[in-house]
């Protein structure tokens, strides 16, 4: 066990941070209300959820057009999370109880209210003015190329000063950085090492696999799949982004980047939405990421990323299998995400009552788990009424693309604002957060927040939960089993996806460790295991 990383054993927590915990009643969350909450998350003992990491979204200053993506500064904190001193603390704090930190490191592009872009952007002949990507129009005055915008509308913005256009792969408020301008890769790998100097462990790199695009920037060619389009203002969804995402010569820039953690030891993971693949180049010969996020449970089929993808035993056992024979066994160390701050609840996703199912998924699997806050508490899709949109996706293509269902306020308690707050919240609390939060589920030994506990706890016992080999077994239809192994420990994951109860035999004894509805623990099976429907249970497996 002591040869692998804490980034390898450990449970990686993610905190949106305008959502999590609200310290000086602004109905926007803080980074004081990530210090006040520290315990809850890991105290050191089995009564905290005891993850190892938090990666907190950005709290850079920022005009909050993509709520922190847009960032105006890369080395502060604004004014609405804190200052740099409750940085400081923070990561104190979180050191204190052996909580790594892991920052939002935004790489595509900063807020147009950077002074990197006011400065571009002021003439043609700054010393900034090729720091971002500006084109002229073409000598019929129509845009430079047909490239669409993420929030939907063309990427280009006309800029009066310059008489150019500037090019925003996501907002016109998101103007993209210039990668190929030297001084831009070093500012912005100064960057990096203004956070490791602050006592930082690791990055989630933003869409880190867009920065590198072909230096003429022809137009996209058409979509060869058929994506549903978001709307008539849906340019993106009718093109191939070859020419913008993993672009040729992208492996060079990630290899620098690596470079740059490496100097204090810092952990990179990347957020790459590419097919299997090219996910896994990501990884480099352990010279680029720790870590590429894999969003494989995310896909529909292998890159075709959708909220509604397959959530059957069936197509989680490919996904996972296809995973497990891609990744390389020495530099490609596993990685598993369920949800986060742009997709909707995984409760919502795949049903309330497959959220524990969920939980031992995520929990069992071999590679390191990201937790997205308040799906521990099984938080569902937040009520948002056109008018109470601020997701500029959902803002610009509608409210069924907004991200603001899974960015409403942590669910703390029954007090008015769900302990959350004080005040009305940037977004309403969800209605359910009188019956549906961490008081509630704490006081209550089998609800879905003692199971992730327990199942976090025992992961962090087992050396064959956390870092152990991963065998996918012969199962009955509906189900997923797999065993778990290190030395002499084998544990065996038997998870049932069908609403009828299924057995099937195992050589051995099998002594239930942790079942999902914490109710059959310490039940010794012989020969046959049985699982109730909808349900999982991991076994200590005593072979004969
Ligand atoms: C990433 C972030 C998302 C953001 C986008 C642009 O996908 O997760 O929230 O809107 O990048 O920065």
């Amino acid at each position: 066990m002591t040869d692998f990383a804490w980034w390898q054993r450990g449970i990686i927590y993610q905190i949106y941070p305008r959502s999590f915990n609200d310290s000086n009643a602004d109905g926007i969350g803080d980074l004081q209300g990530i210090i006040d909450r520290l315990d809850y998350l890991n105290d050191g003992t089995p009564n905290s959820l005891g993850i190892d990491a938090i990666w907190i979204s950005p709290f850079y200053p920022s005009p909050m057009a993509d709520f922190g993506y847009d960032v105006a500064n890369y080395t502060d904190v604004d004014k609405m999370f804190g200052d740099l001193a409750t940085f400081d603390r923070l990561v104190q704090e979180a050191h204190k109880r052996n909580i790594k930190l892991i920052v939002d490191y935004v790489p595509n592009h900063s807020s147009d209210e950077h002074a990197w872009f006011t400065e571009s952007s002021s003439s043609r002949d700054n010393p900034k003015a090729d720091w971002y990507i500006w084109k002229d129009p073409k000598p019929d005055g129509s845009l430079p190329n047909n490239w669409g915008a993420v929030f939907g509308g063309p990427a280009w913005t006309w800029n009066e000063a310059r008489q150019q256009y500037y090019f925003h792969q996501f907002h016109p408020k998101q103007p993209d950085l210039n990668w190929r301008n030297p001084e831009v890769r070093e500012a912005m790998h100064n960057v990096l090492r203004f956070w490791m100097d602050r006592g930082v462990d690791g990055f989630r790199m933003d869409v880190v696999y867009m920065i590198w695009k072909h230096p003429d920037m022809p137009d996209q060619p058409p979509m060869s799949r058929n994506l549903a389009l978001r709307g008539d203002d849906d340019i993106f969804n009718t093109q191939e982004q070859i020419y913008s995402f993993n672009y040729d010569g992208i492996h060079e820039r990630m290899k620098e980047l690596r470079a740059v953690l490496n100097e204090q030891e810092a952990v990179g993971i990347g957020e790459i939405w590419l097919p299997l693949k090219e996910r896994m180049k990501f990884y480099g010969q352990d010279d680029e990421f720790h870590m590429p996020f894999n969003f494989g449970l995310f896909a529909s089929k292998d890159g075709d990323f959708s909220s509604d993808a397959e959530w059957s035993a069936e197509r989680v056992r490919e996904v996972v299998d296809e995973y497990e024979q891609a990744a390389n066994p020495v530099s490609g160390w596993p990685n598993w995400v369920l949800g986060n701050h742009d997709i909707p609840r995984l409760a919502s996703r795949v049903g309330e009552k497959h959220a524990r199912l969920a939980a031992m998924l995520l929990l069992s699997l071999r590679g390191t788990p990201t937790l997205y806050m308040g799906d521990e508490i099984g938080m569902v899709n937040g009520e948002i009424a056109p008018e109470q949109m601020r997701d500029p996706q959902g803002v610009n293509l509608g409210v069924e693309h907004t991200r603001d269902v899974c960015r409403t306020p942590m669910q703390w308690d029954n007090s008015p604002y769900a302990g959350f707050s004080t005040v009305e919240t940037w977004l309403p609390v969800t209605s359910d957060y009188p019956t549906r939060n961490v008081k509630a589920q704490q006081a209550d030994d089998t609800s879905l927040l003692s199971l992730y506990r327990r199942l976090i706890w025992q992961r962090k016992q087992s050396p064959a939960l956390s870092v152990g080999s991963y065998e996918p077994l012969d199962s009955p239809p509906g189900t997923f089993v797999f065993l778990r192994q290190y030395e002499d420990e084998t544990k065996l994951v038997a998870l049932n996806f069908s609403d009828r109860p299924k057995s099937f035999d195992i050589d051995g004894v099998g002594l239930v460790v942790i079942d999902t509805m914490l109710n059959q623990i310490g039940i010794e099976h012989t020969g046959t295991l049985r699982i109730e429907a909808d349900a999982g249970v991991i076994f200590d497996l005593v072979r004969e």
